[in-house]
């Protein structure tokens, strides 16, 4: 057995991925990557390997990966890089067809100030080739994490994690998925990549976002990389006309005030049976309560109104998913040293219905002096 088959042998049990990278001639995959799934039952690889555009995947067990690896790439590729949770190691092909050992390191997550988010594993592991994360900035050309954007990074995979959890026992195998306020879209795409690509689902996929060129940005990636469930529309989700056939989940990420009621409202009319909202700049409650009761206390200082606000907005709105037949957890989807906007509403439809919510809402409305649009939205459903 070669140096590299060894070393990677040996590394197996405590492997974060490994990936050789500069092939020595244009017949094969441009590059490989392998890592450990998620769901072992014994120890289990993946290996993915790019051709051209295009991302091909196959399961194996430890066995069958070293066998795959001794016969058809050992010493097909200049670089070789074996990350354990210990150790980085990169090795150079040599011209005698041998690997040397160029550098070695060790192992921490880049960006984190903890000791305890080097344990973390994600969902989406650094390494793993989404080559769509490249192209929006997230990931450098060997999917490594661009230092700038790890909190990004750990949103979109967290988001993704809670998705996942809900997903496990769900047996559906397809799956339409509506994005409201996608912007750059980091979100979308793993989506796409955890749907279609980590699951084998048939996945249809549509972001929506008032920004003319970054749409048209997505729209070349999902492209180049032949994402043909995935697409992104310029819209006005206040106004526009969305997508009118059955969707089984909304999300939202940030999308800005009530942006997120309109993604709520549409979730419900709809009868989606996921949603997962991470609401931003509510600004509707704060610019327009007034005293009216115990609720004074909070008016009196701009910080602590402003914060007050957000959360009433955010309790109205689980109110209403409530009433309207779900079931609502709010949920700190990540720290807030991450982001400050770190709630998220995550909610199940049940079918079951109520109107305790609406009224306990409207009294709030008609007591401070507020509208809230999802109340609005959603009166007469
Ligand atoms: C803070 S960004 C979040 C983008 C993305 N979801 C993320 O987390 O990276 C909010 C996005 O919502 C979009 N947005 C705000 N109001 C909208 C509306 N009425 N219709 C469609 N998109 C909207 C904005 O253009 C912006 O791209």
């Amino acid at each position: 057995m070669s140096r590299l088959s060894q070393e990677l042998e040996a590394a197996l049990d405590t492997l974060s991925k490994a990936v050789l990278s500069q092939p020595v001639d244009k017949t094969g995959a441009s590059k490989v990557s392998i890592r450990p799934l998620q769901s072992r039952g014994g120890r289990a690889f993946q290996v993915e390997a790019i051709r051209g555009t295009q991302a091909f995947h196959q399961n194996l067990n430890a066995g069958q990966l070293m066998e795959l690896f001794q016969q058809e790439l050992d010493g097909r590729f200049r670089q070789a890089l074996i990350v354990t949770e210990t150790e980085s190691a990169q090795f150079t092909l040599k011209t005698n067809g041998s690997y040397r050992r160029t550098a070695s390191a060790a192992v921490q997550r880049p960006g984190s100030p903890r000791g305890n988010d080097r344990e973390k594993r994600y969902l989406l592991e650094e390494g793993e080739a989404v080559p769509a994360l490249v192209d929006l900035g997230v990931f450098t050309p060997d999917y490594r994490i661009v230092k700038a954007r790890y909190d990004k990074y750990r949103q979109i995979n967290r988001f993704v994690e809670l998705i996942d959890q809900a997903f496990r026992a769900d047996p559906r195998k397809e799956i339409t998925i509506l994005d409201f306020g996608c912007g750059k879209s980091y979100l979308t795409f793993i989506l796409y990549h955890y749907f279609a690509v980590k699951k084998g689902m048939a996945v249809k996929i549509i972001g929506y976002d008032l920004k003319k060129d970054v749409v048209e940005h997505c729209n070349a990636i999902a492209e180049k990389y032949g994402y043909t469930g995935l697409s992104f529309h310029h819209a006005d989700v206040s106004r526009d006309t969305l997508y009118d056939q059955r969707v089984d989940m909304v999300v939202s990420l940030h999308a800005c005030d009530t942006a997120t009621d309109y993604a709520l409202n549409y979730a419900v009319g709809k009868g989606a049976d996921y949603i997962f909202s991470v609401p931003c700049c509510q600004h509707e409650l704060n610019a327009a309560m007034k005293k009216g009761g115990e609720l004074d206390v909070f008016l009196r200082h701009g910080v602590v109104r402003e914060r007050m606000a957000a959360l009433l907005t955010d309790e109205i709105r689980t109110l209403i998913l409530e009433d309207l037949g779900y079931t609502v957890d709010v949920i700190e989807f990540t720290d807030l040293e991450n982001s400050p906007k770190n709630l998220m509403l995550r909610a199940k439809r049940t079918g079951r219905r109520s109107h305790a919510g609406r009224d306990l809402a409207r009294s709030l409305c008609a007591r401070y002096g507020f509208t809230q649009t999802l109340l609005e939205l959603t009166e007469g459903l």
